[in-house]
């Protein structure tokens, strides 16, 4: 089925009952308080004390300092109607060598922030990891490295011991693809490696953990709780109807959607990627019972999208490099796609230069809901940066940020009337932060953060989210 061939809109726009309204962040974009509390640096430590890996020298020492102010936080989203939120544990808080006994206090902090949610009425989406791995780990190998996946499952069954009992949603990885692929191929995230191997036996070392994990945490979390995984799919274009154009978003779909979407959800690599990658790798780092182990039940995999990727078979002049819209870089995040180029379509584009395109997460929805058809999904991340301005009276409008939601949440609507069962959504993010390679360069935030005081003021959009939220229906 394509776009043009869904059913009517309901005039109303209203979204399901129970439909989550959410905001999320992850640990070392808002925690800061890196060396407190029995913590050790994580790989982003290490690679945002490099310096030239981040815009400006910029690094998560105080971020937001969310650490110390997560009760206020807490009111916060309280105050703007939220019924979820998204956040990540960081590994190196709770086991700081990655492996043996967890630091209690680390656990502290994270049963006292999922309290504080409770008790506001607000549900916490738990993810596992989002990028931090503790560096002692990145020192024994790193994600390239089997092992690292199984202290992965150890570590995820601290966290299910610790906080199952209080915590609904579980998410085991976010957005893999930028781990592997930018972590160990272009290197524009840490650990800053740019080796085509190592980043595809980091992403199968990924769905590997996302195995493990899921099964460690079924071994604790009562059965209530539900599972999945955050997956930043590309919705992928060929530029033009051309075979070879087609080729090539045969090629990137293999390579950023289907190397998690196969082993995790239908047990098995894809055999095209296998023969796009052969001049790289055999795959031999792929064990008897590996696919069989990514391949867990899931309650739900989570969409964060952003963007459409648009590719084209290799255009002369062409540098072949495509950041996978994450911070540039000389090497490609792409292993075994050197044969396409990627392209900006025309029109608006936010701040990060990603251009705005709501149709992209219909298809992909739709997508999901026609290969899929028994998952439940959530919008696990969807957001934009733009340049705010802080007005004299000190607040701040962002049209051009509540447009953006507001047409990604009628693509999502449109989804749903089409039959796509999505369950939620999660706007990111809640708050100005750490935005990576770009440092706080970049505000996805609908509340804004001064970096010198650290007071959060929420942004036009953020009134305008809550009502959203508190109605659970979109305006005109
Ligand atoms: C995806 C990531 O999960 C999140 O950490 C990041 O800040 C946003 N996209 C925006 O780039």
């Amino acid at each position: 089925m394509t776009a043009s061939e869904t059913r009517p809109l309901t005039a109303t726009r209203q979204f399901p009952p129970g439909f989550l309204w959410g905001a999320a962040t992850a640990a070392y974009q808002i925690e800061g308080a890196a060396a407190e509390g029995g913590r050790t640096p994580s790989i982003w430590d290490t690679f945002s004390h490099t310096p030239g890996k981040v815009f400006g020298g910029h690094t998560g020492d105080v971020a937001v300092d969310h650490y110390h102010r997560f009760r206020d936080d807490v009111r916060l989203m309280k105050d703007l109607g939220l019924s979820a939120y998204r956040f990540s544990v960081s590994w190196s808080r709770v086991q700081p060598t990655g492996r043996g006994p967890a630091v209690q206090r680390g656990l502290d902090f994270y049963r006292e922030l999922v309290d504080e949610l409770l008790a506001a009425g607000i549900s916490p989406a738990l993810t596992l990891y989002h990028w931090d791995l503790p560096q002692e780990l990145e020192d024994a190998g790193g994600w390239p490295h089997r092992t690292t996946a199984e202290r992965f499952a150890d570590y995820a069954g601290i966290v299910a011991d610790a906080l199952g009992d209080r915590v609904e949603r579980w998410t085991t990885l976010n957005e893999p693809w930028c781990t592997a692929f930018l972590g160990y191929g272009s290197g524009v995230h840490a650990p800053g490696r740019t080796e085509p191997v190592a980043a595809l036996r980091a992403a199968h070392h990924l769905n590997l953990a996302h195995g493990l994990g899921a099964q460690a945490l079924r071994a604790s979390l009562p059965a209530r709780a539900e599972v999945g995984v955050a997956l930043n799919l590309h919705q992928i274009r060929p530029l033009t109807e051309a075979p070879e154009d087609r080729e090539a978003a045969r090629r990137i779909d293999a390579v950023g959607n289907r190397v998690w979407l196969g082993p995790m959800l239908d047990g098995a690599y894809p055999e095209d990627l296998a023969a796009d990658t052969a001049r790289l790798t055999d795959w031999a780092f792929v064990k008897a019972g590996d696919t069989a182990a990514a391949h867990q039940p899931l309650d739900f995999v989570g969409i964060n999208y952003y963007t459409p990727t648009v590719v084209s078979a290799a255009r002369e002049g062409d540098t072949g490099l495509s950041d996978g819209g994450h911070g540039g870089g000389a090497h490609s995040p792409w292993p075994g796609a050197d044969e396409v180029s990627f392209h900006q379509p025309p029109g608006e584009r936010t701040a990060m230069g990603w251009s705005v395109d709501a149709t992209g997460l219909y298809d992909l929805l739709m997508r999901m809901a026609h290969e899929y058809p028994d998952l439940p999904l959530y919008i696990t991340e969807n957001g934009a940066a733009y340049e705010d301005v802080v007005e004299a009276d000190g607040t701040v409008h962002d049209p051009d940020r509540i447009a953006y939601v507001h047409g990604h949440l009628e693509a999502v609507h449109r989804a749903v009337e089409s039959g796509a069962d999505v369950r939620g959504y999660f706007l990111w993010s809640l708050l100005d932060n750490f935005e990576w390679a770009y440092g706080y360069d970049k505000r996805f935030g609908a509340v804004h953060v001064d970096y010198r005081t650290l007071a959060r003021t929420p942004k036009s959009s953020a009134l305008w989210y809550a009502r959203v939220a508190r109605t659970g229906e979109l305006p005109a």
